[in-house]
């Protein structure tokens, strides 16, 4: 076994060296064998992914489609992507330019975070949240400005936006939403969204809308954010929880074009 020599020790990417291991998966591999308990750990559907999802794949497999594709996703996933996004949302996002294919939504969170961010900038996450996210605004340079939603119902008002927004300054370069969230489960209301976003379009700035559990609400639908503000939303999505496809590591982004342009360059080292 491999022992790092003695002087390279610590010879590491120093923001990297700031964060610690996940701790969702520490927690999840020490109570993963008391048995007969519901984990409510990891994200995973209890479901699994559905016969003509494997079907296809396998045909895939076995028709040899199996060599590099486009950088983005082919072409034929991205115009899926899009149809879906359309048909479910009324969203239009072009499959050429809008839309890059991701190694689940944990990539598409990544090259987000890494692909907009600069050392100085601050970004404004609601918490409790997902823990993913903190580290990558650390390994970013970044500076994390979190708003307890606690006392709100886990929802970020547009009020407590506001004076989060007024005490941090122009540095804040984006705000990341959530939801339905991981996690309280929570989902925002339509006029919530309406009103964070008359806020949002009054600075210059980004809104991060994770919105991987969209299909997930249940008795009222989804709203996305990207509806009434796409000219600054980074949507990412995927179908890790609504098909439930954990292991297959499908994600994307979909976003203004310059903004795809500029991800697509971090995308290229996945
Ligand atoms: C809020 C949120 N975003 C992103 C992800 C990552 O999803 P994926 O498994 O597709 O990488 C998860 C997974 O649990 C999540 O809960």
């Amino acid at each position: 076994m491999p022992k790092l020599a003695s002087e390279l020790s610590g010879q590491v990417n120093e923001r990297l060296n700031q964060v610690g291991p996940s701790g969702i998966r520490e927690f999840d591999l020490r109570i993963s064998s008391v048995p007969d308990i519901i984990k409510l750990t990891l994200g995973e559907p209890d479901m699994n992914t559905p016969e003509h999802v494997k079907e296809a794949a396998i045909k895939s497999i076995q028709a040899n489609d199996s060599h590099y594709s486009a950088q983005k996703g082919t072409i034929e996933l991205r115009r899926a992507i899009s149809g879906y996004l359309k048909k479910s949302q009324n969203l239009d996002y072009d499959p050429e330019t809008e839309i890059i294919a991701t190694v689940g939504a944990t990539e598409a969170v990544t090259a987000t975070f890494l692909s907009m961010l600069n050392p100085g900038d601050k970004v404004i996450i609601p918490t409790p949240a997902f823990a993913l996210y903190f580290p990558l605004v650390t390994i970013a340079g970044a500076e994390l400005i979190m708003v307890d939603t606690s006392k709100d119902g886990f929802i970020l008002t547009p009020e407590s936006l506001e004076a989060v927004l007024k005490k941090e300054g122009p540095a804040v370069k984006a705000v990341l939403l959530n939801y339905p969230g991981n996690p309280t489960g929570v989902e925002y209301p339509e006029e919530t969204i309406e009103a964070l976003a008359d806020v949002i379009r009054e600075h210059h700035m980004y809104v991060i809308a994770d919105e991987i559990y969209c299909e997930l609400t249940y008795g009222v639908d989804h709203f996305s954010i990207a509806k009434i503000l796409p000219e600054r939303t980074v949507l990412i999505n995927g179908l890790s929880k609504s098909h439930a496809m954990t292991g297959w590591r499908m994600g994307y982004i979909a976003a203004p074009a310059e903004f795809t342009a500029n991800a697509t360059k971090m995308h290229a080292s996945w």
